[in-house]
């Protein structure tokens, strides 16, 4: 397998959940969460899912992990026998294998361990699930991962409860790495901690991905969370990608006016660097009633005729970017400064 061989190659991901109405139950709409989306991720490469709340990240990461049957649209994932599957259609009895080498990373570390499990219990639950080793192995793997994730062995018999939000975060981790997964979704995993917090969790998660090649698709609200942690960035608006570039491009050289308001509202180093903040007028679109066009045409201030009747669909716009705008050859956006 080269660096550049996706672990994780999405295609045409479509998720709608059914609107039911009236005694009988009718489908009478359907929520378009996720509509079509593509994107791949190569070994040892962060992709990083962004957008305002209700763009379709959570449904997209829980496509990937089967938590829920997509619509249509493939998800081939690289195997580690180095076997192709794809999890969207692979019946139920074949995914726990597929399900093991890839491992999901919680928002909210507070309600995502068992208070009544012991620290060992919960971060060796996966292997006992799994059938694998006894308990002496299984505590020492457990002992092990401890040290990957920093945090004393000592630990081992404590509940969740007796740890701040970031050494239950590392609890967490620790969790996911216990099978060797190849790829992690992590949903916007440090947005519950204090922002001094997020940083070390940021730096263990760089520094295990160095170690052990591991895969992420980084899912975060915001772009200045992504910024260190991301190879690539791609931004998704009702259900859709936008736009995808590396992640020094898509910071330096926005292509979609969406990307240029959510990076106009990313903190800058030097406050007279800063570009004025595009406030950006009205309500993210609602997923069942997607406007006609561009979906962003509504609060898009570059907004022409063209936009409010046809969809722009995504497109290679040089320079290593996708975008989807009608008019991304044309306008200057601006970017921040490094
Ligand atoms: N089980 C479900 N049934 C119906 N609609 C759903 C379901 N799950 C999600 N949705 C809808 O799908 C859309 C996308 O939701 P999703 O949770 O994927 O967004 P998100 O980008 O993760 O948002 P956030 O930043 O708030 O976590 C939303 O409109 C949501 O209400
Ligand atoms: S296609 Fe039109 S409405 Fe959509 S982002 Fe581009 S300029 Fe704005
Ligand atoms: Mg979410």
């Amino acid at each position: 397998m080269t660096a550049a061989t996706p672990v994780l190659s999405v295609e045409g991901l479509r998720k709608y959940f059914p609107i039911r109405r009236g005694v009988l139950r009718r489908v009478v709409g359907h929520v378009k969460a996720v509509d079509d989306v593509s994107f791949s991720i190569a070994r040892g490469e962060t992709l990083s899912l962004v957008g305002e709340s209700g763009c379709g990240k959570t449904t997209t990461s829980r496509c990937i992990l089967r938590a829920v049957q997509p619509s249509a649209g493939s998800i081939r994932f690289l195997a580690a026998e180095g076997r192709p599957v794809d999890v969207a259609s692979l019946p139920r009895a074949e995914l726990r294998p597929v399900r093991r080498q890839m491992q999901m990373i919680f928002q909210d570390p507070y309600s995502s361990l068992n208070p009544r499990m012991t620290i060992s219990d919960i971060i060796g639950e996966p292997l006992l699930v799994n059938g694998m080793g006894d308990l002496e192995s299984r505590r020492k793997r457990v002992a092990e991962l401890l040290d990957v994730v920093q945090l004393p062995r000592a630990y081992m018999n404590r509940f969740p409860h007796a740890f701040s939000g970031g050494q239950r975060q590392r609890i967490g981790i620790a969790r996911a790495l216990a099978l060797n997964p190849a790829l992690i979704v992590a949903d916007e995993p440090v947005s519950a901690l204090d922002v001094s917090v997020q940083a070390q969790i940021i730096n263990l998660m760089l520094e295990l991905q160095q170690r052990l090649g591991l895969s992420y698709l980084f899912v975060a609200h915001d772009l200045s969370v992504v910024k260190h942690v991301s190879h690539r960035v791609a931004v998704m608006y009702v259900g859709r990608i936008v736009e995808v570039a590396d992640t020094r491009t898509i910071f330096a050289k926005p292509r979609h006016p969406y990307t240029e308001a959510l990076l106009s509202a990313v903190p800058v180093p030097d406050p007279r660097k800063r570009a004025s903040r595009i406030v950006l007028e009205g309500e993210v679109a609602d997923p069942s009633n997607v406007p006609a066009g561009c979906a962003f045409h509504p609060r898009c201030p570059y907004a022409t005729d063209r936009c409010r009747s046809e969809r722009p669909e995504l497109r290679d716009a040089g320079g290593g970017n996708l975008v989807a705008c009608h008019r991304a050859d044309e306008l200057a956006l601006r970017g921040v400064a490094a």
